[in-house]
Formats: C-alpha cells, structure tokens, sequence
C-alpha cells in the first residue's frame, strides 16, 4: 500500500473522529469524550498531513521536516501558553481571535495558490472565493474580538444606507471575479480583497450588544467555510469536510440562537439587516431600589421551599460557582428545592453557565433551560440572580423600544422574593437599564458575587 492511500485513509479516520466529536459535544453528559474524539482526531490528522508533505516535498524532506518541526513548536509553545492563562471570561474573545486566524490563513492560502499554480477556469475561481471569506472573516473577527474584550464599544455602527453598502461590495465582488476568471491578474483578486476587508469590518461593526453572540457562532461558520475553500485550493479532502463540518455547524448553532432570542437569521448574517439598532429605551426605567445584606438573604432563604438560581456573566467574573454550588448543596440537605435557570446566551459564550456549574460539578438533572423552567418562577419562593443582567430584564417584554425587545427572558420578577447579586446598578451587555431592580419584591445584595455567596454561607 503507497504512503500516498495511507495517509488518505487516517484523513477518513480523523473525519469520523471529528463527526463523532461533534455528536459528543451536543450534550453535557458526552462533551467530554466528544472533546477527546476530536483531539485524537486532530493528532491522526496532523501525523497524516505531515507525512504527506515530506512525501511530497519539492525540496530536501529534512529542511521540510526542521520547517514543521519548527512552526509546530512556535505554536504548540503560544497555544500551550494562551490556553493556561486565559481566564473563562476571556474564552469568547480568544475565539474570536483564533477565527481571525483562519480567515487570514485562507487569504494567504489563496494568494500563493494563484502566484504558484498556473491554474484554469474552476481553480481560480476557488482562489477567488477562498480569499473573499477569509478576507470578511478575517477583519469580522478581529472586529469582534475588539467588541467582545470591550476594547471598542460593543454598540452597533449605523451607516446612512448600510445595506445598500453591503450589496454593493458584494456585487463589486462578484464583478471582479469575473474579470479575474476571464483575464487572470493580480489585480482583481488584490482589489477584492480591499473590498472584503472593509465588508467584514462593516458586517461586524453594523451588529449591537444583544446580538453579538450570533455573530460569534456566524463568524465561527465562516471561519469553516473559509478552511474548507482552503481546502479546495490546496486539494485537501481532509481540510474540506471539516471545514464543511465547522461551518454547518456553526450555521446551525445561529440559527438556533437567533430563534432562541427572537432575532431574525437572516437580519443578522446582513449585518444588521432591517433593525433598528442605536434606538435608546423608550420606557424611563427608575425609582428607589432595596438592599439586602447577606445575613438577611441567609434568613430568607433559611425559610424557603423552593429557589432558582439563575447566573449569569458576573457569576464567570467572580468565580462564584463553587460557592453557588455548596450553597445549592446546602440547601437541598435542607429539604429545599433547588434548580437552575440558564438563558441561553447568558455569560458571553454558548454553553457558558453549563460549563461554569459542570466545573463546579453541580449535578445536570437540576440544571434547566429557559423554556424548561419560566413557567415555574411564579410558584418559586425566593430567586438568586447571580450576576445576570441583560438575560432576566423585563424589558425585553415590557417595552417596545428597547434595544433587547422581543428577546425571549427569564420571568424572575414573577417569583414572591428575587435577590439581585451584583456590584452596583450599572447595565449589562447591550447596555439597557433595567427595571427589575427597583420591582417591590427585588432586593439588591450589592458586592462581588463569590464573596457576597460566601457570606450566606457563613451565615447560613
Ligand atoms: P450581563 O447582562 O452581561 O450582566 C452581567 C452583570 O454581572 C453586570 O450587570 C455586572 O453588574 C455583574 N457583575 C460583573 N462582575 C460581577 C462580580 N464580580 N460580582 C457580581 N456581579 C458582577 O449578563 P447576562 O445576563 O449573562 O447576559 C449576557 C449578555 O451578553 C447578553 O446581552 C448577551 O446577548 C451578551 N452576549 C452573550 C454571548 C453569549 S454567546 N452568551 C456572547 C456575546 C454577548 P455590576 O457591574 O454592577 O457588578
């Protein structure tokens, strides 16, 4: 058997790997070993890769070998590095970066592809459409990471006629790929390239606050098709399905958080399309509010029957899921009844509270999703928000003209007693102030979450 249909073989093996990967990481239970199917996958896949290009090496296979033995330790060494240090808060935006990544890798890919290969009428056009989404990608998810690490502000971009932008650079696009199968040069691939940076910068820059975490998973979708045009270019089977796999994936999972979040898909991969982004809440939202110190949320909750915790961005910033944890534990020895209620874009990435609380191995049966548990708030005796926002503003209900109306909430205000954690009356994410907090049965249990659950501990 040649080096050649080994090596084909192990790409079969690793695409399996990555499909059974994928089905493992759809549930908690399975995410674990799903995680682990893909890196066996990713290490069959790299042992393959790399034995094919010293098979195929144009020069010396020892100077390609010392190449990859080199870039191999450089980003081993970075990645190794990033992944010990990067806090859980930071993990959307470090996504973020790694798309950026890809989409500037596809760019590249199609630029040495046209210079190297003299190539006819379907490969340039691969070339063409490979550097077309790598390029959006690439400036989109830097644009995103800027949002998403609050180095720019995370409000939407509202250009007079954006849409009209959009269309046009897309229709420049294809204009120019035109030009570039019928008379190949450099220069309408290069100034393409120009128009899709600015397409992705603008894509990104045109969606607010509330809508970012659909732009992450839409950016997550592009970086696979991105691969899988590198794919193409290169002639990759390997890098084809799994780049089709990303970016279905990645479609899939918008889709299913803009339906979470009553957003319209399409609306949101336009960048914007339709909405009316930049309008401030119509309703004044103000009033006195109530505090509670946490001996006094000790006491109320000492006499509860029934409570649901429902956390949120602040409670990753505080670390406070181990102590929310002992708490939930506490209190079900006690006979109360404890769950949780996640909002699905509750934190800053999907899946983002369910990690928290798995890591602090918070039993899954009593972890339940929005839907699965608003209709039990108002036969609840005391709810904790532990540094949830945006995820439980009434609001998203209540007022038409506000940014976040008609994203589906958590309905704690209906529960007899809800106790606000949290370190000031600032907003959340998409920056909407919310009325839940001067409610007659909100109290607000001001301080930093972990220390603040740490006190009722105590108290307790
Ligand atoms: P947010 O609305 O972001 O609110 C978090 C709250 O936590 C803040 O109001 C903050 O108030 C509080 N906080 C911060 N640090 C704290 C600490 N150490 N102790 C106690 N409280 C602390 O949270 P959310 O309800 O989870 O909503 C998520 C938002 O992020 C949504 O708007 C969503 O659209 C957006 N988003 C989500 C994703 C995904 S995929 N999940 C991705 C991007 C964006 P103080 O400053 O007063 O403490």
């Amino acid at each position: 058997m040649s080096l050649t249909t080994v090596a084909q073989a192990a790409y079969l093996v690793a695409a399996v790997l990555f499909i059974l990967s994928l089905a493992g990481l759809s549930k908690q239970e399975t995410a674990r070993r799903g995680n682990v199917l893909g890196m066996v996958g990713m290490g069959v896949a790299l042992v393959a890769t790399i034995v094919l290009s010293l098979k195929d090496s144009v020069r010396s296979p020892w100077v390609t070998a010392l190449l990859i033995a080199l870039v191999l330790v450089v980003g081993a060494v970075i990645g190794t590095w990033r992944a010990r240090t990067v806090e859980m808060t930071q993990m959307p935006e470090l996504i973020a970066m790694l798309h950026s990544f890809v989409g500037a890798a596809a760019v590249i890919i199609g630029y040495n592809s046209y210079l190297t290969e003299k190539a006819g009428g379907a490969h340039l056009v691969e070339v063409f459409l490979g550097v077309l989404i790598g390029a959006v990608t690439f400036t989109g998810s830097i644009i995103a990471f800027l949002k998403l690490s609050a180095r720019i502000k995370s409000n939407p971009l509202t250009l007079p006629g954006r849409n009209l932008l959009n269309l046009g650079a897309l229709v420049v696009s294809f204009a120019l790929m035109g030009w570039f199968v019928a008379a190949p040069s450099i220069w309408p691939l290069a100034i393409m390239t120009v128009v899709a940076l600015a397409l992705g910068l603008h894509l990104v820059a045109a969606i607010g606050g509330g809508d970012m975490p659909v732009v992450v998973s839409m950016l997550n979708s592009y970086s696979g098709w991105a691969a899988a045009a590198a794919g193409f270019m290169l002639g990759n089977d390997l890098l084809i399905v799994t780049g089709s796999l990303v970016g279905s994936s990645g479609a899939i999972l918008s889709y299913l958080m803009c339906k979470a979040m009553n957003r319209s898909f399409i609306s949101v991969i336009l960048g914007g399309f339709g909405a009316e982004g930049g309008k401030v809440s119509a309703a004044a939202v103000g009033g006195e509010h109530r505090e509670v110190s946490a001996a006094e949320a000790a006491e109320l909750l000492s006499s509860a029957r029934s409570v649901i915790v429902t956390p949120g961005y602040g409670m990753a910033v505080a670390k406070a899921q181990y102590p929310v944890a002992e708490l939930v534990t506490r209190l079900r020895e006690k006979g109360v009844t404890v769950r949780f209620g996640v909002h699905p874009v509750a934190g800053r990435l999907p899946g983002h509270m369910n990690v928290l609380l798995a890591e602090a191995k918070v039993p899954y049966d009593i972890v339940l999703e929005m839907d699965e548990i608003n209709d039990d708030f108002k036969d609840t005796d005391v709810v904790l928000v532990i540094g949830a926002n945006d995820t439980v503003n009434p609001a998203a209900l209540e007022d038409p003209g506000s940014p976040i109306a008609g994203m589906p909430v958590l309905h704690v205000w209906e529960a007899h007693q809800v106790i606000v954690f949290k370190r000031s009356m600032a907003t959340g994410y998409a920056g909407v102030p919310n009325p839940l907090f001067y409610r007659e049965n909100t109290a607000m249990l001001f301080g930093d979450a972990k220390t603040q659950v740490e006190a009722i501990l105590a108290a307790l």
